[in-house]
């Protein structure tokens, strides 16, 4: 594959998972897609399998497998976030039915002969836009696909104060041990949390122009961002964070941001401070495998303008 950058997306589609996908497929020529698993989070595992099938093939990349990774976090119980995504997971946005079935019956291990069946001198990056569970499992059950991961790029964590709780992100809350063993593994990490995913807005009037286009794809995007602007989490609001389109567009365009190198650990615990991610920059920490890159900037007009030029791409080449 000439010089591609090599990754498999693991996400629990979800509105801003739709969104990275949209970021993801429309950058082909630059991102070898080498798969797509679902994780339950935003959705039962039945909701986010089906709405990923969907996007690939409504986003004409329905060559990318889809398989379906984990029903259930490691330990914790499943709790879907239908107040911010709505039942089906993609907001008020119904796609069309598909043909196309998950490409495997079991996820982890289609990802991990993925993953050792690169060509020599290879190696994947895995964008996580969901729970780790996936993520961990793989790690665990098969380690010796560590050496073929060049990078983590995940949408999850924060350094300072939650969504899901007044400490925790939502990715991280709801699979807090998964989340620990990717953490913890001692492979390169580039954190995409609330730190500055929550900068990363579209605004009311951008979603509401998305909605009221007369093109298929804006006018689908802005169906499922409309949900948000209703949600509890932005009634209000000026506008909606796009979180997990920060991963994707970090691989495309990384000086649109900027971060600090931390260790970060996950608090396990079952009280107050469940999932928060303890992110710690004292030097003397650094020197600990596994250092993560924690962004915390970005160019808010070129990711706003990227997102909404890349959606109206799609429906330029169909015109
Ligand atoms: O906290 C935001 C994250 O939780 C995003 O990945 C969103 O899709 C939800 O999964
Ligand atoms: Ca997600």
């Amino acid at each position: 594959m000439e010089n591609k950058r090599n990754i498999w997306l693991d996400a629990d589609p979800g509105i801003d998972d739709a969104v990275a996908f949209a970021m993801a497929f429309a950058n082909r020529d630059r991102l070898n897609i080498c798969g797509l698993s679902s994780v339950a989070g935003n959705q039962t595992s039945e909701r986010v399998t089906g709405n990923a099938l969907k996007l690939t093939v409504f986003l004409g990349a329905e060559d990318v497998p889809v398989v379906q990774g984990a029903v259930l976090p490691l330990l914790r119980e499943i709790v879907p976030a239908g107040d911010i995504h709505g039942k089906s997971g993609l907001g008020y946005c119904e796609l069309p039915s598909v043909e196309k079935k998950p490409a495997a019956e079991n996820g982890i291990l289609f990802l991990r002969d993925t993953i050792l069946g690169l060509p020599e001198g290879e190696k994947m990056t895995l964008v996580p836009t969901g729970p780790l569970t996936n993520i961990a499992l793989l790690l665990k059950t098969f380690p010796e696909v560590r050496e073929r991961i060049d990078e983590i790029v995940l949408m999850g964590g924060s350094g300072a104060g939650g969504n899901v709780t007044a400490t925790a992100e939502f990715n991280i809350w709801a699979d807090p041990e998964a989340a620990q063993i990717v953490f913890g593994a001692g492979l390169p990490i580039v954190m995409c949390g609330l730190d500055v995913t929550q900068q990363c807005i579209l605004t009311r009037e951008q979603i509401l122009g998305l909605y009221q286009s007369d093109k298929t794809v804006q006018h689908a995007y802005g169906e499922m961002l409309r949900f948000y602007l209703d949600s509890p989490s932005y009634k209000g609001s000026d506008g909606a964070a796009i979180h997990d389109a920060v991963t994707v567009l970090y691989l495309l365009h990384p000086r649109l941001f900027a971060g600090k190198r931390m260790h970060v650990e996950v608090d396990c615990s079952e009280g107050l401070n469940r999932g928060m991610t303890v992110c710690d920059m004292r030097r003397s920490q650094l020197q600990k495998p596994g250092d993560v890159l924690v962004l915390n900037q970005v160019d808010l007009p070129a990711f706003q303008k990227i997102v909404l030029d890349t959606l109206a791409s799609y429906d330029a080449v169909s015109e």
